[in-house]
């Protein structure tokens, strides 16, 4: 430029070649300046903040439901700012390659089984301990209590920052012949989650656990891969377990719940309006999905009795003490990796 105006001073044309210069350099800023303005501008106003939240269960599950209402409220309140994008049934991934997705980020928000963080976190085993909450109400208290908030946050160095604890329900035994006593389990292949408990568990009965993600169950029992699982009647329903294995026990011996987690960067990244309606919106639902939960689960059950495919067979008195005495040990073998003033504070909760 400096050639240009001297040329041009030589010329007598100074202060034109002036005038232009300063036209061009502010017509160059105007221009970046309108470039970057308009990409800030949509990216704020035209792209809704996406929150991928994938689960492997059926839409009519307690967590499919909770999901489905997550979405739909997150919606109305914050139309064209969030969507929240719910993948059921597995259709996205698998719950294990949901953990490594939520940690790089890939997507958002997950409500993966308490079972299945045995890498991560060796407290939430806590409520994989059979039989130490005798029921749901149980498992609210434990979670409602100070050690049981302080596990929502268990996960953040991770990348996860818990939500929330949504319940599926209490899980029983079912197998291709009936369980009355442990000894009945002699040898059996039970499918588990991805648990070391639940192992132990199954050791402690004679039986062969294998662990098996959710998706693959229903294929492994029709081919006899395997010959008996623990779940929910709500899980055992939705995923037609019942038409391929004829008889499950009312054993009531352990708990299937969910830790709701976000990607601990993404939360922090959202503005202050969205974080605090999201965490409004989390505890409705978590409050309306848990009430809801025991009648889905009950539901469930009837819907299988009425099928005529499958026999639930009620356990004496006695025969759950059998099972009772024969898992207890697990508790004590579990003790220092989960800590005893986690199992105790969970005792406490049941009393
Ligand atoms: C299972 O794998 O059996 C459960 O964790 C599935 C679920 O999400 O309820």
């Amino acid at each position: 430029m400096n050639d240009i105006a001297s040329i041009g001073r030589l010329y007598g044309l100074g202060s034109y070649i002036e005038m232009l210069k300063i036209f061009a350099i502010s017509t160059l800023i105007m221009l970046l300046s309108a470039c970057g303005g308009a990409t800030n501008d949509a990216s704020l106003i035209d792209e809704p903040i996406i929150i991928k939240f994938p689960h492997v269960v059926a839409p009519g599950t307690p967590k499919g439901q909770a999901a489905s209402r997550f979405e739909q409220l997150v919606e109305e309140r914050f139309p064209g700012r969030v969507d929240v994008e719910v993948y059921p049934s597995g259709q996205l991934m698998t719950d294990d390659d949901s953990l490594e997705a939520l940690a790089f980020g890939e997507i958002q928000m997950i409500a993966v089984s308490l079972s299945k963080f045995d890498r991560l976190t060796q407290a939430f085993q806590v409520f994989d301990l059979p039989f130490l909450f005798s029921n749901i109400g149980a498992v609210e208290n434990f979670q409602a209590s100070i050690e049981g908030q302080e596990l929502l946050e268990a996960l953040v160095d991770s990348g996860f920052l818990g939500l929330a604890f949504w319940h599926n329900g209490m899980k029983h035994f079912g197998a291709h012949r009936p369980l009355r006593l442990p000894n009945d389990a002699q040898g059996l292949r039970f499918r588990i989650m991805e648990s070391d408990v639940l192992q132990a568990q199954m050791e402690a009965i004679g039986g062969n656990p294998q662990k098996m993600a959710y998706g693959e169950v229903y294929q492994a029992l029709q081919t006899g891969a395997i010959d008996a699982q623990e779940n929910t009647w709500s899980n055992i329903y939705s995923s037609k377990f019942h038409e391929v294995q004829p008889y499950f026990m009312l054993s009531n011996h352990g708990y299937v719940g969910y830790f709701v987690a976000v990607n601990e960067q993404f939360w922090e990244t959202l503005p202050n309006d969205i974080q605090d309606g999201l965490s409004e919106i989390m505890a409705e639902v978590t409050e309306w999905g848990n009430a809801r939960s025991i009648a889905i689960n009950d539901e469930s059950r009837e819907k299988i009795l009425a099928t005529g495919r499958a026999e639930i067979i009620a356990l004496t008195d006695q025969e759950l003490r059998a099972w009772r005495t024969m898992v207890h040990p697990v508790w004590e073998q579990f003790s220092d990796e989960i800590g005893a003033d986690l199992i105790e504070a969970a005792q406490r909760s049941s009393n």
